[in-house]
């Protein structure tokens, strides 16, 4: 049964739509942590649209579980990380405009950049994943870098619009957990998951961990962070369904 990671990002979204000081990412992330969550996830932008680096700071302070930081691979944000030591990097590709992460990292195209920030942040103690499209090529050279994870950007499962496309992305999500589990490394997965499409992905044995956040803040914001965790954590925690019950 895989951990669950919270991203709590949407939380500092929704201060920002105000500039106040409230509602404040670090309680979001205590109170997420006494549900039961095993990581705490935040995305530092280059923008600073939603985490800033005082929320950063104070997450490593407080965090008893992991902290994991997603970020671009840039000088800026490897000298941050370096400086706060979270225990996960999760290196993503960052555009502007974007209103989330859109793709996964192409590891093959920016080898050599991925494998000197790779090196970089290992050396300063911080474990690094790697998040990519479930193609097995990219596993291959993202276990070539040296990265410790890999986690596979579950949003083209999500977001695929008939029974057919959602199976063919969930055999793709199947087969890129095998091939990382078998190179050794750990296997994550997130981004669109749901509490109506995360079953079929949390029954993958080889993925150790979820990172979802903005299912989980949009049900926080009516029925508060603890129960809208602990129901995430029952349904990803639930035994895989057979193919007959789906
Ligand atoms: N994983 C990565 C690498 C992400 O960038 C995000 C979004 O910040 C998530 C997981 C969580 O995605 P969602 O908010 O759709 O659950």
């Amino acid at each position: 049964m895989p951990r669950l990671g919270v991203n709590i990002d949407h939380v500092a979204t929704l201060r920002e739509a105000r500039r106040t000081t409230y509602p404040d990412p670090i309680t979001a992330a205590a109170l997420a942590e006494l549900a039961g969550a095993q990581c705490i996830v935040v995305h530092l932008r280059e923008d600073r649209r939603h985490i800033k680096d005082r929320d950063l700071r104070l997450l490593r302070e407080t965090v008893k579980s992991s902290l994991n930081m997603e970020m671009a691979a840039t000088s800026e944000m490897v000298k941050i990380a370096s400086q706060i030591r979270p225990d996960v990097s999760t290196l993503v590709p960052e555009r502007r405009q974007e209103l989330t992460t859109e793709g996964g990292l192409d590891v093959i195209r920016n080898r050599e950049k991925v494998a000197e920030v790779v090196r970089t942040l290992k050396g300063a103690g911080i474990k690094v994943s790697l998040f990519i499209d479930p193609v097995l090529e990219q596993i291959r050279v993202a276990h070539e870098v040296g990265a410790d994870a890999i986690e596979i950007h579950t949003g083209p499962y999500c977001e695929a619009n008939t029974p057919q496309e959602t199976e063919e992305e969930l055999k793709k999500v199947i087969a890129a957990a095998k091939e990382a589990y078998n190179l050794g490394l750990e296997v994550k997965a997130g981004h669109g998951l749901n509490y109506f499409n995360v079953s079929p992905i949390a029954a993958i044995p080889e993925i150790e961990e979820l990172s979802i956040g903005h299912s989980i803040v949009a049900r926080a914001v009516l029925v508060g962070m603890e129960r809208a965790v602990r129901e995430m954590i029952a349904l990803i925690q639930r035994p895989p369904l057979s193919q007959s019950q789906r």
